[in-house]
């Protein structure tokens, strides 16, 4: 049987949806593995969604939005490239391919440029076969991870970084001081990394509580990293104490916090 991924497509309305709409009232033909939601601006995708979607069992998420300088909010599709680079990124440590997402600009009038993207993007999920998430029995351990990094997009630290992105490349930081791509990238890099694995741990003790030298054996990482990100977790609430056995403390997950 040939694999048809299913795809889903968010659309902001007065763009790539009206681009949408002309390809159908032109009969331009294009694949049906497509699903559309429709949405006021691109900028309106929150990266949980897309998780959400490929936790879900989608092969492949399109967004699409007006082309840059045409956004009817100003800014949205601008945010939203920030966003899908952070996802893409966020997407990677999971072991999720990033290219299931693409981020497109679509205008109303181009109809033709709508039906080739999905064409084109349908040919790429074909290539890069079924999700491990989709089907029956979805992988486990993927869909563990793709809920950690769920949780991550949804922090607020990290939202504010996405959102400030622009602003301090273009106004520097608090201090004034001018702010490079390649700075913000790194600090960016970094906040998700860390913020992946914390909760990475908070996922795995939540299910049976852990001590950190099973949690660096688990993660492949070594016991300082995981024992700071413990004492972060400590301060914000994530995690607490469960028992010590001899003179090792077993830690677990509160739920509440963050
Ligand atoms: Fe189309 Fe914002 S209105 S991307």
């Amino acid at each position: 049987m040939t694999f048809e991924p299913r795809i889903v497509g968010f659309l902001c309305n007065w763009c790539s949806y009206a681009g949408a709409d002309l390809a159908g009232v032109s009969r331009i033909s294009y694949p049906t593995n497509i699903r559309i939601i429709r949405l006021m601006c691109s900028g309106r995708v929150d990266p949980v969604f897309v998780l959400e979607t490929l936790a879900n069992g989608a092969d492949g998420v399109m967004v699409m939005g007006c082309h840059p300088g045409d956004c009817h909010y100003v800014e949205g599709n601008l945010q939203t490239e920030h966003k899908i680079k952070m996802l893409k990124k966020l997407i990677a440590r999971t072991g999720l391919e990033p290219e299931r997402i693409r981020l497109e600009w679509v205008s109303a009038s181009e109809g033709g440029r709508f039906a080739e993207l999905v064409k084109d993007f349908t040919e790429q999920i074909k290539a890069l076969g079924p999700s491990p998430l989709a089907g029956e029995k979805p992988d486990p351990n993927m869909l563990e991870d793709l809920l950690a990094a769920k949780a991550t997009a949804g922090d607020f630290r990290l939202r504010v970084l996405v959102g400030r992105e622009k602003g301090m490349i273009d106004d520097g930081n608090v201090y004034g001081e001018g702010v490079s791509q390649e700075e913000f990238d790194e600090v960016m890099d970094e906040a998700i990394a860390a913020e992946y694995v914390r909760n990475k741990i908070y996922f795995m003790v939540k299910k049976e509580p852990l001590s950190v030298k099973e949690l660096s054996k688990r993660l492949d990482l070594n016991p300082q990293a995981v024992l700071r990100h413990i004492v972060v977790m400590r301060r914000r609430g994530m995690v607490t104490v469960d028992r010590v056995e001899g003179t090792t403390p077993i830690y677990a997950a509160l739920e509440v916090g963050k």
